[in-house]
């Protein structure tokens, strides 16, 4: 009976991997958020705030714009970067390995939310739409004062070196290193999470929501790793 449903769901799965409109269907999932924050933006821009569609329904930029901008860019970056990371297991546990195309993909929006966060965070917080008005020394003191922008930097600058090498030809330049650089991935979602437990000040139960699935995610990797490793007879192994 539980393996039947089992074999069900994993079908069902390998359908929705095989279905010809499912990449496009996951890249639309992927840029909801930033379409609906683009709706926020221009909301708040145009529409006077009188008006209560802009607070209530849409929900507006509420009365810290910024804040509203760098906690929605945070938290839209790490969970696409955890949906990322979601697809290997998932591949894993339910043999599906048609949803394994749409990897890099999530992996390069994951890197899209983090650079707009970054970028609001130098642009609007730091001034840095102009050499003559970027606050340099500023920045530099946030970096070694306050911890938890120094690990979001390291999420950051991790992010960025695997955005950059996800292409073909870095795959075929770096061959077996590839995939060990791009293990560094759980590195960057580790800071990441360490990051948003870092930013709150009492109720850190959504960070640590956030760091239960990463968890989970890891330990089924290892695992899989583990019984890969024992398949494979010690001889032929390097
Ligand atoms: C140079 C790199 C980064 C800088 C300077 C930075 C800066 C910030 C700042 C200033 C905040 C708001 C803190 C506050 O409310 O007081 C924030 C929030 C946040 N950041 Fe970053 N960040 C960086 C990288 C990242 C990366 C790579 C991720 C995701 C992987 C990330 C995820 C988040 C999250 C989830 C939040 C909190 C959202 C919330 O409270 O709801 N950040 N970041």
């Amino acid at each position: 009976m539980l393996k039947t449903g089992y074999e069900q769901l994993c079908k069902l799965l390998n359908a929705i991997a095989t279905w010809r409109y499912f990449k496009p269907v996951v890249f639309v999932g992927c840029a909801v958020p930033a379409v609906l924050l683009s709706i926020k933006v221009i909301a708040s821009a145009w529409i006077p705030s009188w008006i209560p569609l802009v607070d209530s329904t849409i929900g507006g930029l509420g009365v810290d714009p910024l804040k509203t901008l760098l906690h929605e860019s945070g938290e839209d970056g790490l969970g696409v970067l955890l949906a990322c990371l979601a697809i290997t297991p998932i591949r894993r546990i339910f043999k599906v390995n048609g949803i394994q195309k749409v990897r890099r993909m999530v992996g390069v929006f994951a890197f899209f939310y983090a650079f707009v966060h970054v970028g609001i965070y130098l642009g609007l917080d730091q001034l840095c739409y102009s050499v003559a008005t970027c606050e340099f020394r500023s920045i530099v003191n946030d970096v070694l004062k306050r911890k938890f922008i120094f690990m979001g930097m390291i999420s950051f600058t991790i992010m960025a070196v695997l955005a950059i090498t996800s292409t073909s030809g870095w795959v075929r330049r770096l061959k077996k290193k590839w995939q060990t650089l791009h293990r560094l991935v759980y590195v960057a979602a580790i800071s990441g999470v360490i990051h948003f437990i870092w930013i709150q000040k009492s109720d850190i139960s959504e960070p640590l929501m956030w760091a239960g699935w990463l968890t989970l995610f890891l330990v089924i990797r290892v695992y899989f790793a583990i019984q890969k490793r024992r398949v494979v007879p010690a001889r032929i192994r390097p």
